[in-house]
């Protein structure tokens, strides 16, 4: 069973303000081999300040984009080695957010995540249908695809994570059923296995979409679900380390 991994998205949110709420989240975090690995995906702002305010704890720290060069005339951007000197040891790509207001397509969250590889970083790719392709029947065909086309050429299976976002579950309170879950997540890990072999057994992957302390439990029950991305409910440290100790158990 790969390790468990609680990772929390705080998309747009996030003033120095709020870094008492990651120094709260960093003290129920174990240092630990075994027990889930407890990440916070933050705005480029924070990550440093979090990141030399938690150090000694288990809390980790990621980005939540980058761009696919190291460097250059690419205003606004930021690229996975400056996540990774500000202290970030993961980074999101391909959330569908970005895919909406970036137009990111597959091929460039592929370069993303290999960006983010060499610049030190594991990526966290995310896929997941919109409710008009679910209400079309068209769930796995889309997966499918968006894991073929997102997962780079040469990565490795024990270098990457996997989430599963359906849109219209994100930030909606409308979360998918313990079945649906069950049915993306063993189709995303026969996949992978097809592509890995049995290595693409102990690759992660991860639930995101109106996951909160209440729903967690179960969600992380099901079959081929290890971890999940949190979004609304990672922003306060109570909630987000009661999804936590959903995990630990
Ligand atoms: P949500 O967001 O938990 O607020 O639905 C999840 C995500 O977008 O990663």
């Amino acid at each position: 069973m790969p390790r468990t991994l609680v990772a929390g998205n705080w998309k747009m949110n996030g003033l120095r303000a709020a870094l008492i709420e990651i120094e709260q989240i960093a003290a129920g975090i174990p240092v630990s081999e075994t027990a889930p690995e407890g990440l916070l995906c933050l705005p480029a702002t924070l990550i440093h300040s979090a990141r030399a305010l938690t150090d000694g704890s288990g809390l980790k720290i990621g980005g939540e984009t980058c761009h696919p060069k190291e460097k250059g005339a690419h205003t606004g951007d930021i690229s996975a080695e400056m996540l990774r000197d500000a202290g970030a040891e993961y980074v999101i790509v391909g959330h569908s957010e970005r895919r909406a207001d970036h137009g990111e397509t597959d091929s460039i969250v592929a370069d993303q995540a290999l960006a983010a590889l060499r610049g030190g970083l594991t990526p966290i790719i995310c896929v997941g249908e919109t409710l008009a392709e679910r209400d079309a029947g068209q769930v796995l065909e889309v997966i499918a695809s968006q894991i073929a086309g997102s997962i780079p050429d040469g990565a490795g299976a024990d270098e990457i994570v996997i989430a599963y976002e359906p849109v219209w579950a994100i930030g909606t309170g409308r979360v998918a059923s313990v079945e649906q879950i069950g049915e993306v997540h063993g189709a995303i890990r026969a996949l992978l296995v097809k592509k890995f072999g049995e290595k693409g057994k102990g690759v992660r992957i991860l639930y995101g979409g109106s996951m909160n302390p209440a729903n967690a439990g179960e969600i992380l029950n099901v079959g081929d679900v290890n971890g999940g991305l949190i979004g609304g409910a990672s922003l306060k440290a109570a909630d987000f380390l009661a999804i936590y100790q959903q995990a630990a158990l």
